[in-house]
């Protein structure tokens, strides 16, 4: 980001920023002014309480059950908190669950500034496996937990984490398969441990919603803790800053709110208020029709690109993600792509930036891979980093 602001020359597919062309102006604006209208007291511009407001407690409370099928009829307001983006809920679920050393299973590749933050608080990281295709490997898993068994650190996993719908910085989604395959196996090996499920991305679906239920919605998880994170940044607007967990067990949400306490004592209520205005107006929703077609159309313009301009035929593989913000693209293997490489290097004088996928990883990083974001550039700036970006992969092919 530091590089981009120097050269304005430098197109970034780096950050995973949202497009600020199709931000809510007006919905903003008019919650706002709908907030101003209400008599009485400007409730909205008092601290709030801890765990956020009721009101919009209850209608994300309400939302997530329409998701899930299996939660109808479940009252979930109580076990519904809003914090300053998932990002503090990670941080808060961390700082709860984990001493320095412990283990953290993590998918592959993970989001890394929830990596970064493990590093951070000395939390170590461990990869769970995956097959040719992204998938989750399980007998894979099942090794390395025997791995960790053998060595004595078993009991030092605290925690599952994953992002499981159109993942930063994948883009894939794991199926019910997956979900309930991972339970069963931990379960198998007595590892009942928290699982947290990162559901960022989950409003960003570019055509039908996805059918996979979320973990609190599957009878395999029903045992385990669980912390079920999403967010109204990435759907509505990063800048208000307001993300949200559903915790299904009761110790481990009480201790995360007396830690939000020593935090902040509450999420700014102000935009809290916005975001309950918009919710229950329904123009929370008429933005996600706007914003879903909207990034499906970037992300093809660089998608469409890259094919175009030769990568396939020079040996890079991807996906083109059905939500999300990113594609992720593994080079041909004897192209590295980290900070360092002369490829990076390549990449910003062609004018070009994206993510080194090393960093996305647990342990045993992938050195050839790169996520590339298009949230924020528009498609024809989206077109011309796909070119540049092309043109340093052709030299390096
Ligand atoms: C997978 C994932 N989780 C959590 C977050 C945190 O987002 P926020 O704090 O804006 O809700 C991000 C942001 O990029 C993300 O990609």
């Amino acid at each position: 980001m530091a590089l981009a602001l120097e050269n304005p020359r430098l197109l970034s597919l780096a950050a995973g920023f949202t497009d600020s062309r199709t931000l809510p102006v007006a919905a903003v604006q008019a919650a706002v002014s709908a907030l101003a209208r209400r008599p009485g007291e400007p409730e909205y511009l008092q601290y709030g309480t801890n765990l956020g407001r009721p009101g919009l407690r209850q209608l994300l409370a309400g939302r997530l059950v329409c998701r899930e099928p299996a939660l109808a009829g479940a009252d979930l307001r109580e076990r519904v908190f809003i914090t300053n983006g998932s990002q503090q809920a990670l941080y808060l679920a961390m700082q709860v669950l984990c001493a320095e050393r412990d283990i953290v299973l993590v998918d592959r590749p993970s989001y890394f500034v929830f990596l970064e933050m493990l590093a951070g608080l000395g939390i170590r990281a461990r990869s769970m496996p995956v097959d040719a295709a992204g998938r989750l490997d399980l007998p894979g898993l099942g090794a390395r937990l025997d791995g960790l068994a053998r060595t004595g650190e078993l009991d030092r996993v605290k925690a599952v984490y994953f992002v499981s719908y159109f993942s930063n910085p994948s883009g894939r989604s794991l199926d019910a398969g997956e979900k309930t395959g991972l339970a069963r196996l931990l379960a198998d090996r007595g590892l009942v441990v928290p699982v947290i499920e990162d559901a960022a991305y989950r409003e960003l679906h570019f055509g039908e919603a996805p059918a996979t239920p979320s973990v609190p919605g599957l009878d395999d998880w029903r045992g385990f803790p669980v912390l079920y994170l999403a967010t109204l940044t990435k759907p509505f607007a990063t800048g208000l800053k307001v993300g949200y967990g559903y915790c299904t067990n009761a110790d481990w949400l009480v201790r995360m709110a007396h830690l939000k306490g020593h935090h902040d004592f509450g999420t700014a209520n102000f935009t809290q208020a916005i975001l309950e205005e918009v919710l229950a107006d329904g123009s929370f929703d008429r933005h996600l029709a706007i914003v879903r077609p909207a990034y499906e159309r970037k992300m093809r313009a660089l998608h469409e690109t890259l094919e175009a301009e030769g990568l396939p035929a020079g040996g890079w593989r991807w996906a083109a993600p059905e939500g999300g913000l990113y594609l992720w693209l593994e080079a041909p293997g004897a192209i590295e792509t980290g900070l360092a490489s002369p490829f990076c290097q390549a990449c910003i004088a062609e004018g070009v930036l994206y993510v080194p996928g090393e960093l996305c990883f647990g342990d045993e990083p992938l050195r050839n891979c790169v996520r590339l974001s298009f949230g924020v550039l528009a498609e024809d700036a989206l077109r011309e980093a796909g070119r540049r970006f092309a043109r340093v992969a052709r030299r390096f092919g």
